[in-house]
Formats: C-alpha cells, sequence, structure tokens
C-alpha cells in the first residue's frame, strides 16, 4: 500500500481577505468554497441525501449504469486525478472499472480528504494514492510534482464546474488540460437545464438543510474570523434566475445591523444580500463551448435525468489557449 499525503496550509490562507474584500463590495460576496469547514462537509452530505435534491443521485445512478460504456470510451489510463475530491466516495466506481496503478486526490479541506484517501488505499493495496490537501483554483501548480507519467484522466464530477461563472470555468478547464498532461482525457459531470421550479425546490429542501449549509457560513466565519454575525438575523434565499441560468444562493439581512469581522466594521442595510453562492446549470450547447474555449473537445456523452457526464480530449484544432504555466 503506497500512501502520500502532503498539506499546502499556505495555499488556503486567503479566507480572511477574501472575506474582508467581499464584504467591502458592493453587492456583498463571499467565495463559495468557505462552505466546507467540518459542518459544512456534513451538511452538504446531508443535502445529497434530500429527495429534492436528485443531482448527486442522479450522476451516481448514470455513471454505475453507464460504467461499462464509459469504462470503454476511457481506454487505459495510468492515472485518474480527481480535484476536489471530498470523501473521495465517487471515485470508488471509476477505480473498480478502469484499474489506474495511481490515484491523486486534491481538496481544500486537506484532513477529512487524508483520512477518506488513506481508507481508499487500505482497500486498493494496489493502487498508489496520493492526497494533497490543497486549493486547487487558487495553486493547480503545486500538485504538478506529484503528478505521474503516463495517461492521466481527470475526474471533476458533482457539477463542481457550475459553482464558477463562465469565464472562471473555461479557466479551470484550462488548468485542468495541465493536470491531464498531453494524452489527457477528462471525465466530467454537470447539471443540465431543466424545468426551473424542480431546480428551485433542489435548493429550497423542506427539512431546511441547504438552509443551514448557507448559514453555516456564518458560525464559520464567527469561529475562524472573531466575527460576530448572528445568524438568527439572516435569511437563507435561492432562486433559479433564468436569465442568468444559475441558481444564487443568498443571506439576507433581516435587519439593519453591523457586523464585526477581524476587528473591521460592516452594515447591513435591511434587506441587503451578501450572495453566497451560484450554482450555473448549462445547455449541452453551452457546455460545449465553454470546454471547447478551454482546449477540449467531446468524445462522448452519458445523460439521465437532467444531468450530463462528458468524456473530453484535448483539442486538437489549435484555436485554444495555450496551457498555462
Ligand atoms: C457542490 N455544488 C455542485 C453544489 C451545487 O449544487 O451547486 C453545492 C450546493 N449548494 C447548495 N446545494 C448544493
Amino acid at each position: 500500500m503506497a500512501f502520500t499525503f502532503k498539506d499546502f496550509p499556505a495555499a488556503r490562507d486567503d479566507l480572511r481577505s477574501d472575506v474582508l474584500s467581499g464584504l467591502a463590495a458592493c453587492p456583498k460576496s463571499i467565495p463559495p468554497k468557505y462552505f466546507y469547514d467540518e459542518a459544512g462537509c456534513r451538511l452538504f452530505e446531508a443535502i445529497c441525501a434530500q429527495p429534492e435534491y436528485t443531482l448527486t443521485r442522479t450522476e451516481g445512478a448514470l455513471l454505475a449504469s453507464s460504467l461499462p460504456d464509459i469504462a470503454a470510451a476511457i481506454g487505459p489510463v495510468d492515472c485518474i486525478v480527481e480535484p476536489g475530491a471530498g470523501e473521495c466516495a465517487k471515485v470508488r466506481l471509476l477505480l473498480e472499472a478502469l484499474h489506474p496503478a495511481h490515484l491523486v486526490v486534491l481538496d481544500i479541506a486537506g484532513a477529512p480528504l487524508a483520512a477518506a484517501a488513506e481508507g481508499l488505499s487500505r482497500a486498493h493495496p494496489e493502487l498508489a494514492v496520493t492526497a494533497l490537501g490543497m486549493d486547487f483554483i487558487h495553486d493547480l501548480e503545486a500538485a504538478d510534482p506529484y503528478l505521474p507519467a503516463g495517461r492521466r484522466l481527470v475526474y471533476y464530477p458533482g457539477s463542481s464546474i457550475g459553482n464558477f461563472p463562465p469565464g472562471a470555468a473555461v479557466d479551470l478547464l484550462a488548468r485542468f488540460r495541465q493536470l491531464a498532461g498531453p494524452a489527457g482525457q477528462l471525465l466530467i459531470g454537470f447539471d443540465l437545464k431543466k424545468d426551473p421550479l424542480r431546480l428551485h425546490r433542489a435548493y429550497n429542501d423542506a427539512a431546511g438543510i441547504t438552509a443551514a449549509f448557507n448559514l453555516n457560513l456564518l458560525d464559520r466565519l464567527n469561529r475562524d474570523l472573531g466575527a460576530n454575525f448572528n445568524p438568527t438575523c439572516f435569511r437563507h434565499y435561492a432562486f433559479y434566475n433564468p436569465t442568468a441560468g444559475r441558481i444564487e444562493m443568498h443571506l439576507v439581512s433581516l435587519a439593519e445591523q453591523d457586523v464585526t469581522v477581524c476587528g473591521q466594521q460592516f452594515h447591513f442595510a435591511l434587506g441587503e444580500t451578501l450572495h453566497t453562492e451560484n450554482s450555473y446549470k448549462f445547455r449541452r450547447d453551452e457546455f460545449s463551448a465553454i470546454a471547447n474555449a478551454a482546449g477540449w473537445q467531446l468524445a462522448a456523452a452519458w445523460e439521465q435525468d437532467g444531468f450530463a457526464i462528458q468524456l473530453h480530449r484535448q483539442s486538437t484544432t489549435g484555436d485554444h489557449p495555450p496551457e498555462p504555466c
């Protein structure tokens, strides 16, 4: 069993500056990556089990039912690289179908990633597992020395790409080309546009788990930045914006109030919003435009109940941005 864990705490130090600049902006906003402290990770797992939030279950069912087909389309691979791997649950099926020699998993939440990856390494003694605790959005290049040579598959499931605005999604997918290497491929899952009411319900579950996930951000800022948010003075507010093609999540101030964060005071007017997340939904042509602009070309696609899994190869047309160096 070969297991390596490397933590990059320096690459995660921007909570303070991101939050201070986000609260000083108009409208106020905080990047969604900060949802995922320990409680946030648990709440996200609970969201995935809610009857209204079908995204994760649909993707799992689609992957399971199409696995032989997906594995045949991918062909032999030496290494799977999964950015944002979290609990490393989704990659298990692929490991069993593709039998790579190496698995490299990356996540901003280093400790839970290390625990999950070590468990995976125990279950697959033949597999060399490397876990990198890093903010891959910021510092993907730090992963380079840990990537083995050979045919690499970048696996990016869960419609996480939908949490980036289109321009940033192009940049991220272009940087994934570097993770994949010249002969590399990308297997990606994303949520398709569908009935807006269904989307609305998915982010407003009856049990209030998504609301608790959104509000947990304030608890995190209180704990990690010594802030004094009163979560009962904010309302979880999520809706589908069909013009922008995205779910927007907000925390709306229920009162005129001042909040102190890292010794700095921020004023919230009654009804003012703190924008916490966008979750873009795509048509096939919209996603192709993003992937093509990043230098990827669609090789195969599978769909079920408003969710898509696509396999992309490096574009050979040459009309794409150079790999970032
Ligand atoms: C992680 N990401 C794809 C989820 C989404 O649907 O955008 C995060 C989430 N936010 C609220 N519910 C789920």
